[in-house]
């Protein structure tokens, strides 16, 4: 049998590196990117073959490039033909406080995040489309895009309720074609992201989780793997949290 082909942005670390190599333990064939991590994206490459994966392939991507998305798209387009799971992962997180988000940094968190997750999935729609089988788009959104920010920028928090706003919307249009998308809303998760947190803003965060801790990016990437399985046939618009208990409605 073929091996369901995955795009898995920013897996050079942290939550895409943890479901890269999750999907490797179900025999995928990825696709990875990385940013500025070129090193340990190819060592990420390494251990997806290693636990199973069909076939592993590394591309530099920068989502608030347009031109690095369509070249992405276009360099998959001619080795693929076509796309299984794309998996919405890579984005950026300052920590700035409010009054000091100046323009420029409001720009470079929406234009990596919001709109670097509406023109990847956009233009490998032709990519999903080209498959056989059951078809998804996983967005990593967050806690902060439902509840508003609690340590991270309010740029942040706002580039991630578009990106729940996005899914909801491409699961509408695409649905009658078969095709799912779907978000994951991660709490705090101990990555590279989180350990630029001061200690004081770490342990308030801590101490807002009832279960206790940080999450560990491996308890994402099950929830994405199992969201982009076909045993999630029947689920497509939909949000999963994973907060430890911080968002409970
Ligand atoms: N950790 C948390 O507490 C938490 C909570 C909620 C949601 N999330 C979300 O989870 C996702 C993964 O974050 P993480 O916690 O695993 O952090 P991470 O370890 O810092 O990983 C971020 C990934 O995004 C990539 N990236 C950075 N800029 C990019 C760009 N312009 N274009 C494409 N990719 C880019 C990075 O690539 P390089 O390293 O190669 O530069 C890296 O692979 C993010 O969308 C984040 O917002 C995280």
């Amino acid at each position: 049998m073929t091996a369901r082909r995955s795009l898995i942005t920013g897996a050079s670390s942290g939550i895409g590196t943890a479901v890269a190599l999750e999907l490797a333990t179900q025999g995928h064939a990825l696709w990875i990117t990385y940013t500025g991590r070129q090193e340990a994206a190819a060592e990420v490459a390494a251990r997806c073959l290693e636990a199973g994966a069909a076939e592993v392939r590394v591309s530099r991507l920068d989502l608030r490039d347009a031109a690095s998305v369509e070249a992405l798209v276009a360099e998959i387009t001619e080795a693929w033909g076509d796309l299984h799971v794309l998996v919405n992962n890579g984005g950026v997180c300052p920590y700035t406080a409010y009054p000091d988000i100046d323009l420029d940094e409001w720009d470079f968190v929406m234009e990596t995040n919001a709109r670097g997750t509406f023109w990847l999935t956009r233009a490998a729609l032709p990519l999903l489309r080209a498959a056989e089988g059951d078809r998804s788009v996983i967005n990593v959104a967050s806690i902060a895009g439902q509840v508003g920010a609690l340590a991270t920028g309010m740029h942040y928090a706002a580039s991630k309720g578009a990106i729940l706003a996005l899914t909801r919307s491409f699961a509408r249009h695409l649905a009658s074609e078969g095709i799912r998308v779907n978000a994951v809303t991660p709490g705090a998760v101990d990555s590279a992201i989180t350990a630029n947190l001061t200690p004081e803003a770490r342990t308030k965060l801590e101490s807002g989780i009832p279960l206790g801790a940080f999450g560990q990016p491996e308890d994402i990437a099950w929830i994405i793997a199992g969201l982009a399985s076909p045993r999630a046939a029947f689920v497509t618009g939909a949000t999963y949290d994973a907060n430890g208990g911080t968002r409970i409605d």
